[in-house]
């Protein structure tokens, strides 16, 4: 064969490989309002940068009447590209390929991918649209998920892992989106969950439909699983290149320096957004814009969980962590879930050299038998740890109430902080003032002339003697009382000065956390 020959054969081979699952598959695809594998790559990565591998690769089913079938490329692309010149490695299953499901083959070429990813040190990218483990390949389809996790793990605070909901996703194909550290989904496209309604109705006879099982919102908002919700695939891509631009490629890179922006003060003025009555709620939300770069704040979990605010920003160009308690949602307490949300936040920020600011505003761990009973004390100690564990420069703003186990848990210089800051607004004291004289003048109450009286009178005893930041100042636990327009200036000095710092911890393999 000339080489034209040869050219020409090459070009009919990669075309057959392209078509994917064939034209009707595809239609298919597209009526659920779906991209295609190959469009999806495309949509997310910058312009021309794709370049795919493993295009030729065949599957090694043998068993029902497999070794008949041609799968293209094994229902699964892969290849490295950039997004704003960021280096990625990505996969994305290709449903009309045997439904994305994932054989022997498929497993290797994105494990191949993933091994290159910790390799060269760059982030990876998982667009899963798959019906899990192909079920004609048996055993050697489960031993593919499990290269995969184990890969996720070793991954995991090396690299940066994004997976990509965009199918409906069963077994494998979520167990490993699981293991990594951000999860994107889109509204009627992701579906996700270990059984679907079939077997829930054969084990169990209840029926449910995919969407109310295991659908974006489901995911977004009830179980946590995923950590960011899009109207559709374009605008999930368009996060993920914001993601991309706040983090580093690596655990042992910074995130890449902005411009210096200052915050946009004519809407987001610090002073007019912070209520004057100290029981009023605000939106933490709007403090965080009032003193980030160009008043832009990136949030993570936006949906789940809201009684703690977790997410980037940029301070002084550089990219920061913030972890606030949010007073518009139960009075920002911590619960099993936000506890969750803001240790998970936390170690990331840790294992990826990202500067921690946290603001507190909170009566403290949320009372009450569900929550007792649904395990507060392990779940609450995940903070305790997190914090303390992490060895990133600690930035700490008390805003206003910092009661009992929440002023300890929420980065306060016991658990190391570098540097905490405390408003004249702030109260920290053991507990509410109302509950604390309810308590320790049970006795001049009950027998008072008129109790109401002198339990109004206790209180305010109470409130001026502890509901301030002076107690705390005295003793030296926190740095400085600012006014709330230095706040800004005040963190973006600490961090700077905080830029090189070093912690030797204790030798161990590895902690205990409370899982
Ligand atoms: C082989 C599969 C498949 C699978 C789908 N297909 N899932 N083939 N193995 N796991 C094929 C279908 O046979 C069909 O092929 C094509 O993909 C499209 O699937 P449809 O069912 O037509 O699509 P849809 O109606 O959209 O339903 C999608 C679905 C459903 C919800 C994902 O296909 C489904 O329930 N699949 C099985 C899910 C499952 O139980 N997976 C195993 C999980 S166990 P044709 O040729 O007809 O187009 C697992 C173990 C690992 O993953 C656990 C690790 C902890």
């Amino acid at each position: 064969m000339s080489l034209s020959q040869k050219s020409s054969d090459l070009k009919r081979r990669m075309r057959e490989a392209l078509r994917g699952g064939g034209e009707k598959a595809i239609e298919k695809q597209k009526a659920t309002g779906k991209l295609t594998a190959r469009e999806r790559i495309i949509a997310l990565l910058d312009p021309k940068s794709f370049h795919e591998y493993d295009l030729f690769v065949e599957h090694a089913g043998r068993d029902f009447d497999m070794s008949d079938k041609y799968l293209p490329g094994d229902g699964v692309v892969t290849g490295t590209g950039t997004i704003n010149g960021y280096p990625v490695c990505v996969f994305a299953q290709d449903f009309t390929v045997a439904g994305g499901s994932l054989g022997y083959m498929h497993a290797k070429k994105i494990t191949k991918i993933m091994d290159h990813a910790m390799k060269l040190k760059v982030p990876l990218i998982g667009i899963n649209d798959s019906g899990g483990a192909r079920i004609q390949e048996g055993v050697n389809s489960l031993a593919g998920y499990g290269e995969i996790f184990y890969r996720n793990t070793q991954a995991s605070g090396v690299i940066p892992q994004i997976s990509v909901i965009l199918g409906p996703c069963a077994g494998g194909a979520v167990y490993s989106p699981a293991l990594t550290d951000f999860v994107f989904v889109v509204d009627k496209i992701s579906k996700m969950f270990i059984t679907g309604p079939e077997v829930i109705k054969t084990v169990l006879g209840e029926e449910i439909s995919m969407e109310e099982l295991g659908g974006a919102r489901v995911q977004a908002e009830i179980t946590g699983n995923a950590h960011f919700y899009s109207e559709n695939e374009i605008e999930c891509f368009e996060q993920i290149k914001r993601l991309c631009s706040y983090i580093p490629w690596n655990n042992t890179k910074k995130a890449e320096s902005f411009p210096k922006k200052p915050p946009r003060t004519r809407q987001y003025n610090i002073e007019k957004l912070f209520p004057t009555n100290s029981r009023q709620p605000y939106d933490v939300k709007d403090i965080i814009c009032s003193i980030s770069d160009d008043s832009e704040f990136f949030e993570v979990h936006e949906l789940w969980a809201e009684n703690i605010v977790v997410g980037f920003a940029r301070m002084s160009g550089n990219t920061v962590g913030f972890v606030a308690n949010q007073p518009l949602v139960l009075a920002g307490v911590l619960d099993v879930d936000s506890s969750d949300k803001a240790a998970r936040f936390i170690r990331y920020c840790d294992a990826f050299n990202i500067p921690l600011v946290t603001l507190v505003d909170l009566p403290g761990y949320l009372p009450g038998v569900d929550q007792e009973h649904a395990g507060v004390i392990r779940h609450g100690a995940k903070v305790l740890y997190a914090y303390s564990e992490a060895t990133v420069p600690k930035i700490t703003v008390i805003t206003r109430k910092a009661y009992g186990g929440g002023y300890i848990a929420m980065c306060s210089s016991h658990l190391r902080a570098d540097f905490v800051f405390a408003w004249p607004t702030a109260e920290i004291a053991v507990m509410g003032p109302e509950g604390a004289a309810n308590i320790i003048f049970r006795n001049e109450i009950k027998g008072a002339e008129n109790p109401e009286e002198m339990r109004k009178l206790k209180v305010k005893e109470y409130k001026d003697k502890f509901a301030n930041p002076y107690v705390a100042a005295a003793y030296g636990y926190i740095d400085a009382v600012i006014e709330p327009q230095e706040t800004r200036d005040m963190v973006i000095h600490a961090l700077h000065i905080s830029a090189d710092k070093t912690i030797v911890t204790p030798s161990k393999k590895h902690g205990i956390p409370p899982f």
